[in-house]
């Protein structure tokens, strides 16, 4: 199953609709089932995005014209600097062998010296950092790298749906928390320690938020990381957004606001955002030196590392070249945001405030459903836009907007919303 911020998720027809009795789900009382019958695939929850897929494919059929503003994947190319790095890496022979299990040597260095330079937290390059394939990557094996059958997880209720799949597939069971507009779509800390139990293994967060916009601030760090060391509980971050700032401000990570020798976090930092690079698959996780060792472990089975020409153009990005590339990359955002927000608030959109992701996180309106909203949108005006419970029923009421199209779409599709309703 894809992310919803991969594209085909417009056009994922759903998982088959075929059940089995929950009772046969991995006990030793099913040995005859058959194999195509595979329990734990089966309580991967289902797509919502069939419905606006179809009509997408429909309204393109009968020659419509559509902005789609639905994936938040950058429209532009990855910067020229890097992709010259690339192209001389790749010619090196040295890069042509099996890749560094745990990432190249020079990569974690440059890691290493990156979250002490930016986000002013030391860490071990060898024990505390690893290379992922992507931050999904590293999401989807970490639960695998933590549970037992049957421990359970602490989900945000409107989030990436990846943490509750990779939960469920690693056997555990995914116990869902809100992110409320009240609270800034921040987890109330009382809620969170109500629902841990002693077998609560995780809690995934991911700030800045995705689909929200949300900014988590170093104060609720610090707390969130003192009810995980009481109730011993991994904290993870998703830090997919970190970088992505559009009015200069630095949203903070966990890391500084924890003891990585004694706290078990882990945060994940992806190079897909912060340079335009969602096609090359690079990313990241540091922290406490066992849960990142013990990630490590699991993908030692499963893959083989990043081409080393890809880890080689990464360790330049984090390096020298970091501040003119980041600023290049996100000078593109502020005057999209700034037109798309102006459009929405003259037509009389909630937009929720935020300068942090290239996301509009916005309320559809009154006595609408965000599913509806949605499809008429793109019937009516010809705009793709994600129907907020696409990452969980707390996002019912909402719809959000990417701003990773060209400037002339989101020009268009500004245009399109603000004259509509
Ligand atoms: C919140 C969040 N986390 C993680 C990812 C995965 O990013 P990547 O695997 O490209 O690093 C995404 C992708 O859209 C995301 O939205």
């Amino acid at each position: 199953m894809t992310g919803v911020d991969d594209p085909s998720f417009l056009c994922d027809i759903g998982p088959a609709d075929r059940r089995i009795d929950p009772r046969d789900f991995f006990t030793s009382e099913s040995p005859n089932r058959e194999p195509g019958i595979v329990g734990r695939l089966d309580k991967l929850p289902p797509y919502l995005f069939s419905a606006i897929g179809a009509a997408k494919a429909k309204a393109l059929a009968e020659g419509a014209s559509v902005v789609d503003l639905g994936i938040g994947d950058p429209d532009r190319p990855t910067p020229a600097a890097l992709v010259e790095v690339m192209a001389r890496a790749v010619a090196d022979p040295r890069c042509h062998r099996y890749p560094a299990q745990r990432g190249d040597a020079g990569l974690k260095q440059a890691i290493a010296l990156w979250l002490e330079k930016r986000h002013r937290v030391r860490v071990d390059p060898v024990n505390q950092v690893l290379v992922l394939v992507g931050s999904k990557e590293g999401l989807g094996h970490l639960p695998m790298s933590c549970l037992e059958e049957g421990d359970n997880v602490l989900v945000p209720d409107l989030g990436y749906p990846v943490y509750g799949q990779a939960t469920i597939l690693a056997g555990g069971e995914p116990r869902t928390f809100g992110l409320r507009a009240e609270n800034g779509f921040l987890p109330d800390l009382e809620e969170l320690s109500g629902l841990m139990d002693a077998r609560t293994r995780l809690l995934f967060l991911n700030y800045p938020n995705n689909p929200t916009g949300a900014v988590a601030g170093s104060d609720f760090w610090k707390r969130v990381t003192v009810l995980c060391r009481e109730r011993k509980v991994i904290l993870v971050n998703d830090a997919a957004y970190l970088e992505v700032s559009l009015d200069g401000s630095r949203p903070a990570s966990l890391l500084p606001s924890a003891d990585l020798d004694a706290d078990w976090v882990i945060e994940l930092h992806s190079l897909s955002k912060m340079f335009n690079m969602t096609g090359w698959r690079i990313a990241f996780a540091a922290g406490h030196a066992e849960v990142v060792g013990n990630l490590a472990r699991v993908k030692e089975s499963i893959d083989s590392g990043v081409f080393t020409a890809v880890q080689t153009t990464a360790a330049h990005a984090l390096g020298e070249a970091f501040d003119g590339l980041l600023e290049s990359v996100l000078a593109a955002y502020p005057a999209r945001r700034a037109v798309m927000v102006a459009a929405l608030e003259n037509a009389g959109f909630e937009v929720f405030d935020s300068a942090a992701t290239f996301y509009v996180w916005c309320r559809v309106p009154e006595n609408e459903k965000s599913l509806d909203f949605c499809r008429r949108a793109l019937e009516e005006i010809g705009l793709v836009v994600t129907p907020g419970p696409g990452f969980g029923p707390g996002g019912e009421g909402w719809f959000r907007i990417s701003l990773t199209a060209s400037d002339e779409d989101v020009a268009e599709g500004a245009r399109r919303i603000g004259g509509w309703r």
